[in-house]
């Protein structure tokens, strides 16, 4: 686990846990921390040499050689996807829906859209909430069965639990994240987390 730290994403994941936020601010907040959060994420991405034009003469440049997939699970991963986007030139997303059983804590597959000729692009899954870790695995799981080689996971704040479960099982992903929180409580919420990331997105609270 890569535990990205620089005073400006501690300042915004402080706005992001207060319960007074709005869901305006929330957003905005969490979209400055998916730019902030992309480029330790991305810092290994291939390039090929290329030359510009200037109004004056040419350079020597660099083009991605592939670009990235961003792989937003629904809904709370959305918050990721401008922000990522904003930085990216390029990037391609595909989505993945699921939903956390509140009985059982078990991810639901519901929605997927794979690009079926760019499994040699790096993906990047984005999800800010990893608690007991299940949806990520599940994430992991369907992504590398559909062929991707390249992955690295993005959230916002992880639990312990969540981070040893997508270690022990995908231990080839490198997982990066704003905050190491402490544990979950008894319905699998992060704590001291910020609560449930999509109602807070979305207002549906
Ligand atoms: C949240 C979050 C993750 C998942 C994390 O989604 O966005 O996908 O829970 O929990 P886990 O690590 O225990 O699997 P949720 O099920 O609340 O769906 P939503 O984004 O649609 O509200
Ligand atoms: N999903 C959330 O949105 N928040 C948590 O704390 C755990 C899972």
């Amino acid at each position: 686990m890569i535990l990205v730290n620089h005073p400006l994403i501690r300042v915004h994941i402080t706005v992001i846990r207060d319960r007074e936020a709005s869901v305006d601010q929330f957003r905005l907040h969490l979209t400055a921390l998916a730019r902030l959060l992309a480029f330790p994420a991305l810092e290994d991405l291939q390039t090929r040499s290329v030359e510009v034009t200037t109004p004056l003469a040419t350079a020597p440049g660099e083009a991605l050689l592939y670009e990235p997939i961003l792989v937003p699970v629904l809904r709370a991963g959305l918050g990721l996807v401008e922000g990522f986007r904003d930085v990216i030139p390029g990037s391609i997303v595909s989505h993945l829906g699921m939903y956390r059983d509140h009985e059982t804590l078990r991810p639901v597959r519901y929605y997927s859209n794979f690009p079926e000729h760019r499994k040699s692009h790096p993906f990047i899954l984005l999800d800010p909430m990893l608690a007991t870790g299940g949806s990520a695995v599940n994430a992991l799981d369907y992504l590398k069965e559909e062929g991707a080689q390249n992955i690295r996971l993005v959230s916002v704040i992880a639990a312990p639990e969540g981070v040893r479960r997508v270690e022990s099982e995908h231990p080839d992903v490198p997982v990066y994240t704003a905050a190491l929180d402490d544990h979950l409580d008894e319905r699998g919420y992060i704590l001291p987390g910020l609560g449930d990331a999509g109602d807070r997105q979305f207002g549906t609270l």
